[in-house]
């Protein structure tokens, strides 16, 4: 057995480190994935204003701003029970269905697809027949011209001229995992380029509503503050056009590129590289007028005619493998490293991540787009469906292939296009509750006269899967705080009783073809858009208050 330690994974949001064992043949047999960094955003919300607690936690990521953001200002709504208009909820709706749109184009393109598209390859590509390998994808493929691509080399060569990649620097060019032909690599070169304009025009709709971005600022506890721009037509015309524009993108562009990677990459599919534990989980999420976007539910084991109801009291959080004191989980306690600079892991309760480890029903549980695709499809969510079977049509795939690092792909291009249509959906909403009901953005209510102590909690579906904040409130200040983000869940460590966390029980069996380049394990790792600011939190058992604070 050898081991393989990656750290820091790039290309991710924060710091997180992989160790894999592998056997003579190159074959994954253990994983562990731990968080390398600890955080302590609950103790700083802790004796502040419950009104604040939103432009705080908010902090919790640099990516995922909007997301904590919201979460923390509805959950002191649910404590103190307030009711929020219409209009702000559909604003508050609109600006977190952009930042899914944002957040999954830069995944695909600037954080996964140089796992799949060997740069330097791009150089080799005939622009004429590059033409033609895009028209198999689509019939009308995003700036699909010979000068286009023609131009797109050049800024590669002048890259290259200058003795180094910039941008594409660094990486693992010319291993053997790389399939695409030299057409395919440029089509998605060029693709990448396009998506670095596309990341900067969708923040702009996000801003319109949001104030700004990242670290939106126009949610308050009881509604919105953005009223002149939702009651302006030429700013709700903005982000419908930017909506629009980056629906070309994503219909001509990111939708056909994920049909060339499953082409491409059909076998490893079929396969199963990259599976988890075939547990899921999500809520339901993004109510409008003719239904909800998402379903909530539970899958156990891949049982996908089996979709349990989800019950939040189901989850239980456990810290025997990270580190934190058994007995006191508020409290960090760090164990070193082997003398060789790897994780601790050699005993089963030996610890090694600043990750704790959630879980449904003792279940270690994978949530993000996959989940809620499979959950969504699964339960007849009528608006999904139509989405889901095109691709898998289009792309002569089932439902289960999805359950693999391409297809966790495919589902987040698929929930892209999804969310992208229906956003029009919820825009058509405000516009008719402005015009027929009502102009309200926000509920009154008197701060003084709310209940001293109060509890709350907020479950939303965000870009990386299931988000909860949970809030107790004490003499109208903040008395604990917790969180558990998406990648809490995916990130997970083992428990005692040794069952892996997601990111671990997708790479067992993945087969690496040079341990010094392990290209094949980074793959799985980002196919589950990690984000690693977010996933340390500690935990607030028996509610015990977070006053203690000790690193050995
Ligand atoms: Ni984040």
């Amino acid at each position: 057995m050898k081991k393989i330690i990656i750290d820091p994974v790039t290309r991710i949001e924060g710091h997180l480190r992989v160790e894999v064992m592998v056997d003579d043949t190159g074959t994954v047999q253990e994983a562990y994935a731990s968080g390398q960094l600890f955080r302590g955003i609950e103790t700083i919300l802790k004796n502040r204003d419950p009104r604040d607690a939103g432009l705080m936690a908010g902090r919790i990521c640099g990516v995922c701003t909007n997301s904590h953001f919201r979460a923390a200002v509805s959950c002191v709504e649910d404590a103190y029970a307030l009711e929020v208009p219409k209009n702000a909820e559909i604003i508050r709706e609109l600006i977190a269905l952009a930042l899914f749109i944002q957040d999954h184009v830069v995944h695909f393109y600037h954080l996964q697809s140089l796992d799949f598209v060997d740069v330097t390859k791009a150089l080799e590509a005939d622009p004429a027949q590059t033409v033609q390998a895009a028209q198999h994808y689509s019939d009308d493929p995003f700036r699909n011209s010979e000068a286009h691509y023609e131009d797109v080399q050049k800024k590669l060569q002048t890259f290259v001229n200058a003795g180094k990649l910039g941008p594409f620097s660094n990486a693992y060019w010319g291993h053997s995992a790389y399939r695409l032909s030299p057409e395919e690599n440029l089509i998605l070169l060029s693709h990448y380029l396009d998506a670095l304009k596309f990341q900067t025009s969708i923040s702009k709709a996000i801003a319109i509503f949001g104030g700004k971005t990242p670290h939106p600022q126009s949610i308050v506890v009881g509604g919105i503050t953005s009223v002149m721009d939702i009651l302006n037509p030429a700013r709700v015309n903005d982000y419908l056009f930017i909506i629009k524009e980056a629906k070309e993108f994503i219909d001509r562009a990111y939708l056909p590129d994920m049909k060339l990677l499953v082409n491409a990459y059909r076998d490893e599919i079929k396969e199963g590289t990259g599976r988890a534990n075939g547990n899921f989980i999500s809520v339901n999420s993004f109510a409008f007028s003719g239904g909800t976007l998402f379903e909530s539910g539970v899958i156990f084991g891949h049982d996908l005619n089996n979709v349990k109801p989800f019950d939040p009291k189901k989850i239980s959080e456990y810290v025997d493998r990270a580190w934190y004191e058994e007995n006191d989980p508020q409290t960090p306690y760090y164990t070193d490293l082997n003398k060789d600079g790897s994780l601790k892991t050699e005993n089963t309760q030996d610890k090694y991540s600043w990750i704790k480890a959630p879980r449904y029903q003792n279940q270690p549980m994978e949530c993000g787009p996959l989940a809620r695709i499979l959950i969504s499809y699964t339960k007849k969510n009528k608006h999904v469906k139509p989405y889901v079977d095109r691709f898998l049509n289009e792309s002569n795939l089932e439902l289960i292939d999805l359950s693999t690092t391409v297809g966790r792909n495919a589902a987040r291009a698929i929930e892209t296009q999804y969310i992208a249509e229906y956003l029009f959906k919820f825009i058509s909403d405000l516009l008719q509750n402005l015009t027929y009901y009502d102009t309200e953005t926000w509920g009154k209510y008197d701060f003084e006269a709310l209940p001293e102590t109060a509890k709350g909690q907020a479950f939303f579906e965000v870009p990386r899967g299931l988000l909860s904040h949970f809030i107790n409130i004490e003499d109208q200040k903040i008395a604990n705080y917790s969180v558990i983000a998406p990648t809490t869940w995916n990130a997970s460590p083992k428990n005692n009783d040794g069952q892996r966390g997601a990111y671990e029980e997708a790479l067992i069996g993945i087969k690496i073809a040079d341990t010094d380049n392990p290209l094949e394990a980074l793959r799985v790792i980002r196919s589950f858009d990690p984000c690693l600011a977010c996933a340390v939190h500690v935990i607030n058992a028996k509610e015990k208050k977070l006053n203690r604070y000790k690193i050995t």
